[in-house]
């Protein structure tokens, strides 16, 4: 399956995407996690996005396509892929599907994660994220880790990511606003959008995703 998983900043679109990459078998490719990786590694890439995800801005689409377009033709995504935080905006989305269709392929679903805003500012406000690898993502009080400040997963040290601070998710979510959700329309007129509420337990989202994909009433 090729899926695209779209939401604000914090809706748990990451977290929702390491159960349904697991579940589906395919991989889950985050572009905030790659530009992480990057930054930390001290990379060119990683020096340029910084600049950008400090801001709260979009990383340009020249360097963030070609990023996004080189993982996925990695072997492992051969047979299917789950997009989280690509496409960003209506360029992305259609140089995508020229990547797609170019090969031969489409996306199969783009899972629409809703969460009212009040919501999305408490799940950022108490999230820490492992300093070995972002895409380990906890929370203080909704999934705590089980020894404090250190990741379950591989003992790193875990940090509130630059980003979060109040000022800089006030941007990011009007960039999601003005730049991001236009992409849904995108999709619904290709027929390919499915929302969901992403408000309960992790595991209960887990499921709703999970039968929303497989077309049944979640
Ligand atoms: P990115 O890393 O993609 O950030 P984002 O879209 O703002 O989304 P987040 O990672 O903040 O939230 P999430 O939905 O993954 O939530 P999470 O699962 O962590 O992008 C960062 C930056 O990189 C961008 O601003 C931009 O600069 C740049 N960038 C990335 N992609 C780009 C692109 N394509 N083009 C240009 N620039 C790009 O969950 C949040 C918290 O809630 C966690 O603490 C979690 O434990 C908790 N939680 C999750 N689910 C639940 C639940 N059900 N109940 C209670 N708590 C929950
Ligand atoms: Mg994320």
């Amino acid at each position: 399956m090729r899926i695209v998983l779209v939401g604000p900043p914090g809706a748990g679109k990451g977290t929702q995407a390491a159960f349904l990459a697991k579940n589906l078998s395919i991989p889950h490719i985050s572009t905030g996690d790659l530009f992480r990786a990057n930054i930390s590694r001290q990379t060119e890439l990683g020096k340029l996005a910084k600049s950008y995800m400090d801001a709260g801005n979009l990383v340009p689409d020249e360097v963030t396509i070609g990023m996004a377009k080189d993982r996925m033709e990695q072997p492992d995504a051969e047979n299917g892929f789950l997009l989280d935080g690509f496409p960003r905006n209506v360029s992305q989305a259609e140089a995508l599907d020229e990547m797609l269709k170019s090969e031969g392929m489409k996306l199969d679903a783009v899972l629409d994660l809703e969460v009212p805003e009040d919501e999305v500012v408490k799940r950022i406000a108490g999230r820490r994220i492992c300093r070995k690898d972002s895409s380990h993502v906890f929370h203080v009080t909704y999934s705590p880790p089980k020894a404090d400040g250190v990741c379950d997963a591989c003992g790193g040290e875990l940090y509130q990511r630059e980003d979060d601070s109040e000022d800089t998710v006030r941007k990011r979510l009007e960039v999601y606003h003005t730049q991001t959700e236009p992409i849904i329309d995108y999709y619904k007129a290709q027929g390919l959008v499915v929302t969901i509420s992403a408000l309960g337990k992790v595991d209960e989202v887990t499921k709703r995703a999970m039968s929303a994909l497989s077309g049944e009433d979640a």
